[in-house]
């Protein structure tokens, strides 16, 4: 460890830098500082000593010197206290007969014509430049974006993020992790996916056509979510049922197989009959969270029976 180090250690980002690394310049550097100081030193208490040799022989010097500084003072003081009577349009309490209003006199009280003040008077020009420069910018040469075109932006905006979050999140659905959706936001994306794509073979509500009934209980394919996501996905072309793997995103397929499960039971009319095996108690209803533990226990009973 040098010296710059240490020096550097105890004063980061100071006299460290202007230090070269080697010990022998860094001393020589210090010294140098070390000799300036003592100059200056030595050159404040001279000049107080010459003072001191002044006063005793030749006071009127001294006595000249002091006055001048004085008047300066003044001027100074005047100066700043007139610009800001100036700026706040005050008149000095000698000048206010000048701004006595002859006629608004009455019983001795007078209306003085106060001048409006200049910081006043300078808010009120730069607004009116203020609106110009608005009105062109925004109106004329439309170098910015008014509202409605800001709202368009961010519309845009957010449309292009949602879009970017959805591929990434769409390719998180498959056939082996996908579960139920609780909030129902997904079976609701996928009624509009359901009309344009399948309402043609399994009806406008899943009651059956081409394709079997929806509704129902009874499943040629099986009835769980990973069994309808499945199904939707690779199709069964051999029958007739389209694999959708291609045409539709994993999320959308999710958004659809959410669908079909909220369409359990809905008894539309028109139903087309049972096709394929009964699936007495689906997954969600083996497993409800029982109040106590004796019905869950009926519960489970009747699900294995
Ligand atoms: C061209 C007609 C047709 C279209 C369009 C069609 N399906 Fe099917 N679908 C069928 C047929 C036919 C079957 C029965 C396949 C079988 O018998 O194995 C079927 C079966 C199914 C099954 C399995 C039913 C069961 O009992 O296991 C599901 C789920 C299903 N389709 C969902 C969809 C969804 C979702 C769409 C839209 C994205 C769709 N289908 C579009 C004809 C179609």
């Amino acid at each position: 460890m040098n010296l710059l180090d240490i020096i550097g250690g105890l004063f980061p980002n100071t006299i460290a830098f202007y230090i070269a690394g080697n010990v022998f310049a860094d001393i020589l550097y210090i010294s140098i500082l070390i000799v300036m100081i003592a100059i200056l030193a030595a050159a404040l208490s001279i000049n107080q000593a010459m003072r001191s040799v002044l006063r005793l022989t030749n006071p009127k010097v001294l006595k000249e010197e002091q006055n001048a500084a004085t008047a300066r003072r003044i001027v100074r003081k005047k100066y700043w206290s007139d610009a800001w009577n100036y700026f706040m349009g005050l008149k000095p309490i000698e000048q206010e007969k000048s701004l006595i209003i002859d006629d608004h006199q009455y019983d001795g009280i007078v209306e003085l014509d106060n001048p409006i003040p200049v910081w006043f008077n300078a808010l009120f020009y730069s607004t009116v430049v203020f609106a110009v420069a608005y009105l062109l910018i925004y109106h004329v040469l439309g170098w910015g974006l008014n509202q409605d075109q800001e709202y368009e932006n961010e519309m845009a905006r957010a449309e292009l993020a949602k879009k970017e979050y959805l591929s990434k999140t769409a390719n998180l659905f498959d056939e082996h992790t996908i579960e139920p959706d609780e909030s129902g936001s997904l079976a609701r994306n996928g009624e509009p996916l359901f009309a344009t794509n399948c309402a043609a073979c399994h009806g406008m509500v899943g009651e059956g056509g081409i394709g079997p009934n929806l509704t129902d209980r009874f499943w040629i394919h099986g009835g769980e979510i990973k069994d309808v996501f499945r199904t939707i996905k690779y199709g069964v072309p051999e029958k007739g049922m389209v694999p959708w793997e291609q045409t539709l995103t994993p999320g959308q397929i999710a958004e659809l197989s959410n669908y079909i499960l909220s369409l359990r039971d809905t008894r539309p009319p028109n139903a087309k009959g049972a096709e394929g095996v009964e699936v007495a108690a689906y997954e969600n209803e083996r497993n409800p969270a029982p109040a106590n533990g004796e019905e869950r226990a009926a519960a489970v009973g009747e699900g294995n029976g």
